[in-house]
């Protein structure tokens, strides 16, 4: 499968005296130089300290300075970067420093680099911190460029594309780093995954495509199964295929399972995402500026997808199950109009007021679906579904809705144990008027107020009594996303290491 670009190879090592080539070393805010530091000052008489006084560094975070050639050493650059006050970070932190490594080297148009991990104090950095690090240097470095064909002309092209071939991470525990890292890689490789497929333009990636996508996924354990569009007819999801009915490209739902757990049959978590490879409005068409992001608007599905890989690449100990609504909301002669009324899968009746208003449809019934056929021990649903999201949480936190405490807490824990931080929202049966309809069960929009949580609402109408289930609103944080140090924005590939941690600490056999 061909992801964003070609990986550097990422080695772990003991660590050794700097002696050649490009080294990475670091410098605390407290305790100053790190020991190999201390020894290359030693060695050069002092020029470390000089260089770092003319620069004013003081180990501060984000902070360094390069020397390039130093007297009396035969380094070619010796790079020192400040770390701040490292006992107080997190792993967010670890990974956001092998962010700005990346960035760093870049910069530098270094090919290979030895990075000597060492803090003031013996075993200060452990092998999971180390292999965190390494998981953010992989992150940063993803970009989409695969219909770039042209070579770039000149030096103004200022993006971060390098030719960074390796990197060696020197550290006091170089075997429990890489230990780490086997797992790590795997969730990136499922970051990676989800930002493709979210990065992909709608013409090469419609519901077809993402499906085979799906299938690809067979080489790593998963059991993918298509649900094609006569199959959901005969199912009776026909609320999904009321979006997607004004599309040329058919509709379909993945299912794809991963049977991790001791016990096979024990019932699986399930997670949802919409899939909704472009999203023009339908009838009730969007206006053209801005209408190009909604190639975005199946990055829940890319979340789903994305954690699946990751989870099977890694082989965890649980059973999972994931599901895609894949689809295409299109104007046409055949689309679906305003006021239509739709027969779920549920039974329950739903008039389409809005037309735009289609990732619910779309979830609706493959919540309904999960359930009837898999009774999951829970159910998480991750949508780019309402634009209200962004005017509450801006795209700094997802939306979160639960109609369990003990799930939203587990969510919040992964989400800030990760950087895929999510903030909950109230689901309320006040709200839940909103969407009354005159003429059936319900309406799928709810008027402006509280635009996030009255889809909430509607997605737990769908929801059987007795299933934890917890929503994720990723229209903030999903697509259109901005820099940060261990992305270079637009797709984030948000909501993979958040599933994948929920996974581990709460879903796993122990
Ligand atoms: N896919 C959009 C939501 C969206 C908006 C995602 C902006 C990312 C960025 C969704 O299908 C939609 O159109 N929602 C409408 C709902 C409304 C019609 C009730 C919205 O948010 O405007
Ligand atoms: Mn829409
Ligand atoms: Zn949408």
């Amino acid at each position: 499968m061909e992801l964003g670009m070609n990986q550097p190879s990422i080695s772990f090592a003991p660590l050794q005296e700097p002696k050649q080539g490009v080294c990475l070393t670091f410098s605390e805010a407290k305790g100053g130089f790190s020991p190999v530091l201390k020894a290359l000052d030693a060695q050069t008489k002092g020029l470390v300290t000089r260089a770092a006084g003319i620069a004013k560094f003081t180990g501060a975070k984000k902070t360094g300075f390069d020397l390039i050639a130093p007297g009396g050493l035969d380094i070619e650059r010796l790079i020192v970067m400040g770390l701040g006050n490292v006992e107080k970070y997190s792993e967010v932190d670890w990974m956001a420093l092998g962010g700005r490594i990346r960035a760093r080297l870049a910069g530098a148009r270094v090919v290979t680099a030895d990075i000597f991990l060492e803090g003031n104090s013996p075993n200060a950095i452990s092998g999971r911190e180390a292999a965190l690090l390494a998981l953010g240097f992989l992150l940063r470095g993803y970009e989409f460029k695969k219909y770039k064909k042209k070579k770039k002309e000149s030096d103004e092209d200022d993006s971060e594309s390098s030719e960074i071939k390796s990197i060696h991470i020197l550290s006091e525990q170089p075997e429990e780093a890489k230990a780490h890292f086997e797992a790590l890689h795997a969730v990136g490789d499922g970051v990676m995954l989800a930002r493709d497929l979210v990065n992909e333009p709608p013409n090469k990636l419609g519901p077809e495509e993402f499906a085979e996508r799906a299938r690809q996924l067979a080489s790593y354990g998963l059991q993918v199964e298509v649900l094609d569009k006569a199959r959901l007819e005969e199912i009776g999801m026909r609320a999904l295929l009321a979006v997607g009915q004004g599309s040329e490209r058919p509709s379909s739902v993945v299912v794809l399972k991963w049977n991790g757990a001791r016990n096979p049959d024990a019932k699986p978590l399930a997670l949802i995402g919409k899939g909704v490879v472009f999203d023009t409005g339908g009838i009730s068409i969007k206006p053209a500026a801005g209408m190009e992001e909604m190639k975005g608007d199946m990055a829940g599905a890319a979340a789903v997808i994305g954690a699946m890989q990751a989870l099977a690449e890694r082989k965890a100990p649980a059973n999972v199950i994931g599901f895609l609504g894949l689809t295409e909301n299109m104007p046409s002669g055949t689309a679906q109009r305003p006021s239509d009324v739709v027969t779920s899968l549920s039974g329950q009746t739903i008039e389409v007021v809005n037309t735009d208003a289609e990732g619910r449809l779309v979830l609706a019934d493959v919540m309904w679906f999960a359930q009837e056929q898999y009774q999951p021990v829970a159910m998480v649903t991750l949508a780019t579904l309402t634009g209200a999201i962004i005017v509450a949480l801006g795209k700094e936190h997802a939306g979160l809705f639960s109609n369990d405490d003990a799930l939203a807490q587990n969510l919040t824990t992964a989400g800030l144990e990760t950087g895929d931080k999510v903030w909950r929202l109230p689901l309320d049966a006040k709200y839940d008027k909103q969407i009354n309809s005159k003429v059936a069960d319900m309406k799928n929009i709810g008027g402006r107020d509280a635009g996030s949580i009255t889809a909430a609402q509607f997605l737990q109408r769908f929801v059987k009594d007795g299933t934890p289930w917890a929503h994720l609103d990723i229209a903030g944080t999903a697509m259109a996303s901005p820099q940060t140090d261990i992305s270079q924005g637009w797709a984030s590939g948000f909501g993979v290491m958040l599933l994948d941690r929920l996974v581990e600490k709460f879903y796993e056999d122990k």
